[in-house]
């Protein structure tokens, strides 16, 4: 099938300052004609839903594809999937920090563009995935606050998760999850197009250079800020829906539900473009 290059893309705004709805069938997804407009609209949407779209694995990889380079997970494969069942995921307890204000990929070189996420299993409670736009959380800040911000270099551990949902973890798993390694990162990232954005979320453990006690109240404000009712919104999903967010303008976190419940949701990727400057 043809989709025109002229065809319109129907397309809702959520908030003013995050989200837009895109109402789009399969075909001219999988076409390809809108794939640069999306990829813009992503960027200065952060996070963009396509409801009850019902993208199987193999659409939504080909979609995936249509948009960059697509990245693989740790474990090689291209879809992944998000379950706290470690009979259907791997990773359980990795995935446990997704309870947590973060973005993917922070220890890499370069943080992936983007992911995609298709509901397919859902607990009748809880269970959102919420997203702020840390573009816009940068933007609306006051400029001697920017022009602070904008000299602080911050340690990630991409272990520190654990500590969240494990605070006394035996030796042996906090020796597996030390692994994962920590790198130092601005805390303003100034993107290739020119934007900046805040660099924040579960793994930011210290300010370099500043009094452990400040550096935390410090990043637990800025988080504060950038996670607050502007900045902010909690998908509720509904089986078949299709979320993509752009993962180096926001942070993300699942809201709590029944472990036990069979939450399922299927993932790709894009593999990231830029690394983290200031
Ligand atoms: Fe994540």
């Amino acid at each position: 099938m043809t989709v025109a290059a002229n065809s319109a893309l129907k397309t809702r705004d959520i908030k003013p300052k995050i989200g837009t709805e895109i109402h789009a069938g399969k075909q001219t997804l999988l076409s390809g004609v809108h794939a640069a407009e999306i990829r813009d609209l992503l960027e200065q949407r952060g996070v963009l839903v396509f409801p009850k779209l019902g993208f199987t694995d193999e659409e939504q990889l080909e979609f995936t594809r249509t948009l960059g380079s697509t990245a693989r997970e740790r474990t090689g494969e291209e879809v992944f999937t998000i379950s706290l069942d470690p009979e259907k995921s791997s990773g359980v307890d990795y995935l446990k920090g997704a309870f947590y204000w973060h973005f993917d990929g922070v220890i890499q070189a370069r943080p992936i563009l983007a992911s995609l996420l298709s509901a397919k299993v859902l607990p009748p409670t809880g269970g959102n995935t919420e997203f702020c736009n840390t573009y816009a959380a940068y933007e609306e800040l006051p400029e001697d606050e920017k022009a602070k911000l904008q000299k602080l270099r911050v340690v990630h551990s991409n272990w520190a998760p654990l500590l969240y949902h494990d605070p006394e973890p035996q030796q042996e798993k906090l020796k597996l999850f030390a692994e994962f390694g920590e790198v130092e990162l601005p805390l303003v990232w100034t993107h290739r197009s020119g934007r900046k954005s805040l660099v924040l979320g579960c793994t930011a453990t210290q300010v370099v250079g500043m009094d452990r006690r400040d550096s935390a109240l410090l990043l637990n404000g800025l988080r504060e800020w950038a996670t607050s009712e502007p900045f902010h919104y909690s998908h509720k999903w509904t089986v078949g829906d299709m979320v993509m967010w752009d993962n180096t303008g926001t942070l993300h976190r699942a809201t709590p539900y029944d472990p036990n419940c069979g939450r399922e949701l299927h993932r790709t990727k894009l593999e990231g473009e830029e690394p983290i400057t200031d």
